[in-house]
């Protein structure tokens, strides 16, 4: 159990890094706070219309979940990995060093799941990707991908995975009520405009 504890911590921390503000502020794009959404992912970043910078966002913020999968994997077995996963979703959500208002967790989402069980992780970048691409609304394309994950789980054959599953998809459900409620009255922008 202090493997646990000590990998839920490492997990945290680098989960915690905020890539989306950090890039903001060294590539001068202004305070994303003020910017769209407020929120500090690579869609809000995207609103700056530095592309770069979102797709940099995107890349970093899935690999820190990533990175804390595989180093937890590596060091102290599968439970430590589950355990960094949640911890690294939870560090991007609430990171300390923006008074707990963090980001959302998608890409971050993406990235743990990608490293946790890569055929999930494909499955779930696919359905964000088609419904991204279908209704060109980022934050219905988490919702998409969050909800099928679940599904993918079962199907692909990861059912040890299936509680730690459910949790984020409620914690991404629960992130993003503010999305739900504007694409309920058709005020939801679409990916790249604010
Ligand atoms: O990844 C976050 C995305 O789903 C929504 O971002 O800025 O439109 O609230 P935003």
């Amino acid at each position: 159990t202090p493997m646990l504890v000590l990998w839920g911590v490492i997990g945290y921390l680098l989960g915690s890094i905020p890539f989306g503000m950090v890039l903001a502020r060294v590539m001068n794009l202004g305070d994303l706070r003020q910017v769209g959404s407020g929120n500090i992912g690579a869609t809000n970043v995207l609103r700056t219309g530095n592309k770069a910078a979102a797709a940099l966002t995107v890349l970093l913020d899935g690999a820190k979940g990533a990175v804390a999968v595989l180093l937890a994997r590596l060091l102290a077995g599968e439970d430590a990995a589950q355990v960094a996963a949640l911890t690294a979703f939870l560090g991007h959500c609430f990171p300390v060093w923006l008074k707990f208002r963090g980001g959302k967790g998608v890409a971050t989402f993406l990235g743990l799941m990608l490293a946790l069980a890569w055929p999930v992780g494909i499955a779930c970048c696919a359905t964000w990707l088609f419904a991204a691409v279908a209704t060109r609304i980022s934050s219905l394309a988490a919702i998409y991908s969050a909800a099928l994950s679940t599904i993918w789980v079962v199907l692909l054959g990861y059912k040890e995975m299936l509680i730690l599953g459910a949790i984020l998809t409620l914690l991404i459900f629960a992130r993003h009520w503010q999305n739900i409620l504007r694409i309920r009255k058709g005020a939801e922008p679409k990916i790249g405009e604010s």
